[in-house]
């Protein structure tokens, strides 16, 4: 039988369909970032008054009716406390009137595993950028199977990064698109590097790439803004590639629709001899397949959670998440 899933960590309300990992539908609503950026509350009223439209839309393309899902998914966090609950609320309202099991799901571990069972990868080393995250990451057994971290940015995530400096620089949203267009043709101006071991630091970054404005092209900066972020999360994946010694390298996240970053990491794997593999933007894009990919597995698993545990966290930490 089938999963629904629900995402509503952030701007995105997605709501997915999964029949033993094949995705029968994958439906969204995107609410519209102003430059002012996200309010959360504003987004939240937006995720409630399209659930039911998006619900049915999912249910429409998926060809199947609410009593033929067998568990119903919902991004327990980490994401925004007030958009979060969205998801919560629709996962326990339909559990309690379809008699269905509920099943939290960790974002972090859901853009990971939507790649793999794509591709039907076992063991890969997976890059994770988002706005709010940047990590590298590997599943291990001990004390429990979870995602380890090898590396992860000491403070802001490559996507606010971008978000920030697009900001300053009157782009548009959506910003990491908008920086990455701004930046054909551009010459590389230097930038601080900074990378310790498999973890890196942005911030410093930002504030010079926002200086560098005020005597520089907007082409030239957000080139080698570009340049310099992608060849630090390049050169901190490569070092846990050989630490780790996997065999496949997988990108995904919110980011992992750059195609420059994709490029930069494929030579890299390519040169290592080992396998590249990043989703279609639609999986990497905060999505609900994603979250019902995990909550079947989960299901599939044996694994009952009590209600009293479906919650929501808004820092839920992708190391300290079972994974199954
Ligand atoms: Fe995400």
């Amino acid at each position: 039988m089938a999963v629904l899933g629900i995402e509503s960590s952030a701007h995105t309300l997605g709501i997915g369909i999964v029949e033993n990992g094949k995705v029968l539908a994958n439906e969204r609503s995107m609410y519209k970032i102003s430059n002012k950026g996200i309010i959360p509350s504003r987004v939240a009223d937006f995720h409630a008054s399209n659930l039911r439209k998006t619900l049915l839309s999912a249910l429409k393309k998926s060809g199947l009716r609410m009593d033929q899902m067998s568990a119903v998914g919902y991004t327990k966090g980490p994401g925004l406390g007030a958009c979060l609950q969205i998801a919560q609320i629709a996962a326990k309202s339909i559990s309690q009137r379809f008699g269905m099991p509920i099943i939290p799901v960790n974002h972090a571990v859901a853009h990971i595993e939507i790649t793999k069972n794509l591709f039907g990868l076992k063991d890969p080393l997976a890059l994770y950028v988002s706005g709010g995250n940047s990590q590298i990451l590997a599943a291990i057994n001990e004390p429990y199977k979870h995602y380890h971290i090898h590396g992860e940015t000491f403070d802001i995530g490559v996507g606010n990064m971008f978000d920030s400096f697009a900001r300053a620089a009157k782009l548009n949203p959506a910003w990491g698109s908008t920086v990455e267009k701004a930046a054909e043709g551009g010459k590389y101006i230097r930038m601080p590097y900074t990378v310790k071991g498999m973890d890196f630091t942005f911030s410093g970054l930002l504030t010079n790439a926002v200086e560098l404005l005020q005597r520089n092209s907007l082409v030239d900066v957000a080139y080698s803004l570009l340049e310099t972020s992608f060849s630090m999360l390049c050169e901190a994946t490569e070092r846990a590639l050989f630490l780790t010694k996997k065999r496949e390298i997988i990108l995904c996240g919110g980011v992992a629709q750059s195609q420059h970053l994709r490029e930069m990491l494929k030579r890299i794997a390519k040169s290592d001899h080992v396998r590249f593999y990043a989703a279609p933007s639609e999986f990497n894009a905060d999505n609900g397949a994603m979250i019902a990919v995990v909550a079947e597995r989960m299901h599939k698993s044996g694994l009952k959670i009590p209600v009293s545990e479906c919650t929501t966290d808004q820092k839920y930490k992708i190391d300290k998440t079972m994974i199954v």
